[in-house]
């Protein structure tokens, strides 16, 4: 039985109940979603919803309360340097040289390759989000945000993990460089044929990049309610985008559900069985796509039959 590259089933995370409260707190629950590989996906939602805990579960950087995560037919548990992670604030370790922060972590991925192999293999990831020539013997403190922030993606992409995890990772970028680094992580993803899982509350942003947009409605009790495919062939280009009408289309309903719908599903949530999300799809300028919508939900057999992820 074909199964999808990751899977994500009846996720919830609970926190003790609040001071005053007698109830826990759950942020998010009946999480449930698919990504298949190479797949460039894509979540929106508003702030506390739940997004950064779904990306460290994922990661295995913190634990869910319930429900499974499959990666390859095995449960995640724990970190691994399958799952590559960029964050927001860049986490380059300060004391040593772009290339140097690069190398470190493809040094402890490939323990067995010579240095000049690390250095030659950290090299290209670097050049490929346009970092050389000098500047990558600087330290983080010598680097613009933008600069940084090349260097966590080609430090992220050189590990070549099977997924990279994204969490608003040009968020603090101005728009100009959040454009061209846009752009250059769309090269290294086309050529690298990783698959990525992106946090980002961007709507133009989302439909640039993604094959698929998740959407996550308000918590607390958050969930996925819808998977907005994006068919709109690539390579995209910003101007040619605009051209195509499904390019409205999807902004206006992701627009539409940030400001009304998010809130109001979120309110209603008793009246909604648990499920995964709905699939919407849009007609693109090339016609309706003929493929049937993508398949987002199968189960895995219970837990205690497989085998644990290492
Ligand atoms: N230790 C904690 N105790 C209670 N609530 C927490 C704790 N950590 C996170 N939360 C809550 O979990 C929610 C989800 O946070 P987060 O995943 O960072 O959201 P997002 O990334 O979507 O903005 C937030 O509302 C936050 O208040
Ligand atoms: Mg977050």
């Amino acid at each position: 039985m074909a199964k999808s590259f990751l899977s994500i089933e009846n996720l919830a995370k609970r926190f003790p109940a609040p001071k005053g409260q007698r109830d826990p707190l759950t942020v998010f629950e009946n999480v449930s979603f698919t990504i298949n590989k190479g797949e460039f996906v894509c979540i929106i939602g508003h702030s506390g919803c739940g997004k950064s805990t779904i990306m460290n579960i994922l990661a295995g950087l913190d634990a869910a309360s319930e429900g499974y995560v499959f990666m390859n037919d095995r449960e995640v548990s724990g970190p691994s340097l399958d799952r590559g992670i960029v964050f927001q604030n860049y986490s380059l370790l300060p004391w040593l040289s772009a290339l140097k922060n690069v190398t470190f972590a493809v040094k402890a991925r490939h323990p067995d390759w010579s240095k000049a192999q690390v250095k030659e293999h950290s090299y290209k990831y670097l050049q490929m989000v346009h970092l050389g020539d000098g500047a990558e013997h600087r330290k983080p403190s010598q680097l613009s945000g933008g600069m940084r922030q090349r260097v966590s993606i080609a430090r992220a992409f050189a590990i070549q993990p099977e997924l990279l995890l994204l969490d608003e990772p040009f968020g603090a970028l101005d728009a100009l460089t959040r454009g061209t680094i846009q752009d250059e992580l769309l090269d290294v993803w086309s050529s690298t044929q990783q698959t990525v899982f992106m946090i980002t509350h961007d709507v133009d942003e989302a439909i640039y990049l993604a094959d698929r947009i998740l959407l996550m409605t308000n918590g607390p009790y958050a969930r996925i309610a819808e998977s907005v495919e994006v068919s709109i062939p690539r390579p995209r280009t910003r101007d040619t985008l605009v051209d195509d009408p499904a390019y409205y289309q999807i902004r206006n309903h992701l627009v539409h559900f940030l400001a009304r719908r998010s809130k109001e599903m979120s309110e209603n949530q008793d009246k909604i069985q648990p499920a995964p999300p709905e699939v919407v799809r849009f007609t693109t300028a090339q016609g309706s796509d003929p493929r049937p919508p993508v398949q987002l939900w199968e189960r895995h057999p219970p837990p205690q039959e497989r085998k644990k992820a290492v």
